[in-house]
């Protein structure tokens, strides 16, 4: 990053001269709740761009609060950062502005990793776990990215049919879990379960990709289940995008 904006509403992120999307990019993907541009003059480069809006069930449900897209996109660049700065490889190059990513081109694998450190949402939906309970040591599980299938859970030979080997995206996972739990732990924060999305790039080489936030994991005030997380909206239970602020907030200090 390259450039102190000096703004209050931004300190920890740095610009680029790189300008919003222009009229030349190509919309490459229209997401749930981002766009995905070419960059016109860059091929392996990529905007994505985070709208204010946020849905559920598949899509079933649907809100557009304001500043959620902000939001996302600056909570995604400080965790992004923070990993590449522990030596992950992940697709973030650069905040260009408040609501978009400068992210290396990917092939995206059409598989979710989940990463569970406490029980909840699906795992207690489809068994017999009770909510709440620690999972340790964590548990990744792996999900087809369909919409049409309704995301259904896979088996790791399924993952391995599907000729994608999910070892690697299982080691990548566990790694970010280890530094997202250390980190939430410093704001008072259970890092519940969240969501990774990988891809390669035209050398092969594998990379986290997609967005790391409030939308993507269950984050609970510590030793509660107080949420600050995609919940509130599934479960139309408060403000989501004051609780991601906080959560923000709270990264700009320990991040
Ligand atoms: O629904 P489930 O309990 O399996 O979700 C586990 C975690 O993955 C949650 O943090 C949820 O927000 C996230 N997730 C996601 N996108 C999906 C499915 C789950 O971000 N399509």
């Amino acid at each position: 990053m390259s450039g102190d904006t000096g703004s209050t509403e931004q300190p920890k992120i740095f610009y680029t001269k790189v300008p919003q999307t222009e009229a030349h990019d190509t919309l490459l993907l229209e997401g749930k709740v981002k766009s995905v541009y070419q960059i016109a003059d860059e091929s392996d480069k990529v905007y994505i761009h985070f709208h204010d809006k946020v849905t559920a069930g598949n899509g079933r449900r649907v809100d557009f609060p304001e500043g959620k897209g902000k939001t996302c996109c600056l909570i995604s660049a400080l965790l992004f950062e923070m990993l590449e700065g522990r030596g992950l490889r992940t697709h973030y190059i650069d905040c260009p502005s408040l609501d978009t990513l400068l992210c290396k081109k990917l092939t995206i694998i059409p598989v979710e990793v989940i990463v569970r450190n406490i029980a909840a949402g699906s795992i207690v939906k489809n068994t017999t776990i009770t909510e709440g309970i620690n999972i340790s040591p964590p548990i990744v599980e792996y999900f087809l990215k369909d919409d049409e299938k309704d995301d259904p859970l896979l088996t790791h030979d399924r993952v391995r049919l599907m000729g994608i080997d999910p070892e690697p995206m299982k080691e990548v996972a566990i790694e970010v879990n280890t530094h997202l739990q250390m980190l939430f732990t410093l704001m008072g924060i259970d890092l519940v379960d969240f969501k990774l999305e990988f891809g390669y790039d035209a050398h092969g080489d594998l990379f986290l990709a997609d967005e790391l936030s409030p939308d993507n994991m269950r984050l609970w005030k510590k030793g509660t289940k107080e949420r600050f997380d995609k919940d509130l909206f599934r479960k139309d239970q408060g403000d989501i995008v004051e609780a991601y602020q906080y959560i923000l907030q709270q990264l700009r200090q320990f991040a």
